[in-house]
């Protein structure tokens, strides 16, 4: 069975006596609710490392407000079930209640109101005594996804940076399902010297393509239906990309159109290469 940490303190003591000792250290970052693309990336830490973290966190930092965060779906004792099944399980799995709570008896140590400029931006304070240290990559982080969130990448950069110094890992593995934040820690280990391996794991889809997603969890049959466009449409771009249609406005409205005759909402379609 995993060992089970909760405490900062205790986390960060088990991984140097384990240096100590001259084993290496992998680092999973995940917000719980695993599925088999979690999973993938734990198997690429076996290969690269000794031992194995798995870290369970919700972060409310890389919340805004309107976002989800109430309703992110969680289950510790299955995701406990799903980490021993994995071949070679993991040695640690590290679910801290709440990384912003500092102890200082103030109502900044939890989770509230982010002011800046007047304008609310995330699930975390900063006044008081709360938290008010945050890392940016500040051209990455305002391009693509976060310009329709644009506290996510701030928020996900602060907590990956806390649960390095916490864990002290040689390695980290993140998935390129979500390219831009891979893209964003990678600059971040390298641009702040972090001295950790950042590796980036292929996207795990299920039988129908659609990408395995914690949030899927919510999707009604017929919502997962038109989900699918986005998958469908994807292939079929790539499929003319890759037989002589080198229109990037074509691609993408082709996939504008697609989703949105499946009734999808899109914050942004762009072509990249
Ligand atoms: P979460 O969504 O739980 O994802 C944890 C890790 O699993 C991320 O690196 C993500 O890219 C990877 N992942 C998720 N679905 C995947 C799939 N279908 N195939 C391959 N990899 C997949 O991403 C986060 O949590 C958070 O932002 C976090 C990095 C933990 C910071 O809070």
């Amino acid at each position: 069975d995993p060992l089970m940490i909760t405490d900062k303190d205790e986390m960060r003591k088990w991984s140097r006596s384990m240096r100590a000792q001259g084993k290496t250290i992998g680092l999973v970052p995940t917000m719980g609710y695993l599925h088999e693309g979690h999973l993938s990336l734990i198997q690429e830490s076996h290969k690269q490392t000794h031992l194995t973290v798995v870290s369970i966190y919700i972060n409310p930092g890389q919340f805004s407000p309107t976002e989800d965060l109430s309703t992110y779906p969680s289950d510790l004792l299955g995701d406990i079930q799903k980490l021993k099944s994995v071949p070679g399980g993991v040695d640690v799995v590290f679910n801290p209640k709440n990384l912003y709570d500092y102890g200082n008896n103030d109502n900044g140590c939890g989770v509230g109101l982010d002011q800046e400029g007047g304008k609310v931006v995330s699930c975390v304070e900063t006044g008081g005594m709360g938290h008010e240290t945050w890392v940016r990559v500040e051209r990455l982080e305002k391009d693509l996804c976060g310009k329709s969130r644009p506290v996510f990448f701030r928020g996900v950069a602060t907590i990956v940076t806390k649960l390095f110094n916490i864990v002290e890992p040689d390695v980290a593995v993140f998935g390129k399902k979500d390219y831009q934040q891979w893209r964003i820690i990678k600059r971040m280990v390298r641009d702040l010297d972090f001295g950790i391996k950042v590796i980036g794991t292929e996207l795990a889809r299920d039988d129908d393509g659609l990408a395995k997603s914690s949030r899927n969890a919510r999707l009604s049959p017929d919502d997962r239906q038109k989900a699918l466009s986005i998958s469908k449409s994807l292939f079929k771009a790539k499929f003319a990309a890759e037989n002589g249609q080198n229109d990037c406005q074509e691609l993408r409205n082709a996939v504008i159109q697609a989703i949105h005759e499946a009734g999808g909402k899109i914050d942004y379609a762009e072509v990249r290469y």
